[in-house]
Formats: structure tokens, sequence, C-alpha cells
């Protein structure tokens, strides 16, 4: 389990970083008037997010992830930023422990059952009205062509079981079947790379 990050770890935020830097920084501004707020990345990879808020002086900043290759990476900076090894399915903290969850990038490349199990997860940690906000593929008719193509080749790189659960994610009609109206609601959208990749902040219903 975690192990297949491994290869990719050191080369992830290079290889993505002009496909990331839009979507970094979009996140970042939705979250601007949070400073002080105490925000959880769920499957962060490198941190490099976190990395962006906390340069922005984000002051209560944590996340986990399963691969210990790649936290390696995401441990590798001065930021006060707490980092656990840890599965996203279920989790140390408390319940009503976070003001804030990102999920970024985590949900496409899962199966049903574990995006589901990601989404109960964050809704135990969060507190009542805290915000959820997802970073994933959209494919609707808001979507141009070119980022379509684009992003399957680079899934379609990607391969194996990957590729396969990215085609059930679209199938499925990514967040929108997944993420459960008595649950969340949807209180914000954003579009980058040619609106193929959406931004989604939900509140806690
Ligand atoms: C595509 S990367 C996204 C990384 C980061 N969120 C980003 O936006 O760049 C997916 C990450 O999810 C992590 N991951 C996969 N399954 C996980 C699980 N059950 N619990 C925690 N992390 C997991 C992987 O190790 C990997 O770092």
């Amino acid at each position: 389990m975690g192990k297949e990050y491994d290869i990719v770890a050191k080369f992830y935020d290079p290889l993505l970083y002009f496909f990331m830097k839009p979507v970094r920084k979009a996140v970042l501004n939705e979250l601007l008037t949070y400073k002080d707020k105490a925000i959880l990345d769920l499957c962060c990879g490198t941190g490099n997010q976190l990395k962006l808020l906390a340069r922005h002086r984000f002051t209560n900043l944590h996340c986990l992830d399963l691969s210990a290759s790649i936290l390696k990476i995401a441990k590798k900076s001065d930021y006060p930023i707490h980092v656990y090894n840890e599965d996203a399915i279920k989790t140390n903290f408390d319940n009503e422990s976070f003001d804030i969850t990102i999920i970024s990038f985590a949900l496409h490349e899962k199966d049903r059952i574990t995006q589901e199990n990601f989404i109960k997860e964050t809704h135990r940690l969060l507190k009542n009205d805290g915000l959820l906000l997802v970073v994933d593929f959209a494919f609707d008719e808001l979507t141009t062509i070119f980022s379509k193509i684009g992003i399957i080749f680079v899934e379609r790189l990607a391969g194996g079981e990957h590729y396969t659960y990215f085609k059930n994610y679209i199938q499925n009609n990514g967040l929108s079947s997944l993420i459960k109206q008595d649950k969340f609601k949807l209180t914000k959208e954003n579009r980058k790379l040619f609106k193929g990749i959406t931004i989604s902040l939900y509140q806690k219903v």
C-alpha cells in the first residue's frame, strides 16, 4: 500500500509545474480569508499546495498521505506544516478536528468505494459548517475539447488501474454523483485548465 508514488515522487512537482501552478494559485485565492483556520490536506502528495499556503502565512496547516516516499518531499521545507503518514480512509484524528479539508487530484484515481470512504472521512473530520475543497477533473458541457484531449492523454500515460478508475470517474459524472447533498452543499465552483479542472468548495451540512 502507498508504493505507487515511490518512483514518481521526486519528479512529481517539476513535471507538473506549469499544469499545477494556476490551480495551486486558485486554491490559495479561495482560502485567503481563512489564514488562521485548521486546514487538513488529505492525500497531499509532495505538500506543494500547503507549502504555497504557508508562504502566504497560513498558520494551522496539516497534511497526510499513504506514501512515505512522497512525504519525504512534503517534509523537506522549513514551513510549519504538520505531516502525517496516514490512510485517508481512516485517520487518527478526532471528529470535527478541522475547519477546512482539501482533497486534490486524489478521487479520480480511486475505485468508487475508496472515493466514498474519503468523502465520509472528511465529513467526520470537519467541524459543523466546515469547508471541503475538492480539486479534480471535470468533463461536462463546459469542458473544452482541448482540455479533454490533454487530460485523457496524461491519464492514459499513467495507465493500468489508474486509467480505468479515471474513466469510471468520468462516466459516473465525477464529483456531482459522489458528494451527497444531505452531507455537503456546493457553495462555489471555479474552473481551470480550459475548464477541465474544477475547484469546488462545499460546506458541511
Ligand atoms: C495524484 S496524487 C495528488 C497529490 C496532491 N494532492 C496534489 O494535488 O498534487 C494522489 C496522492 O494520493 C495519495 N494516496 C492514495 N491513496 C491514499 C490513501 N488511501 N490515503 C492517503 N493518501 C493516499 C498518493 O500517495 C498520492 O500522493
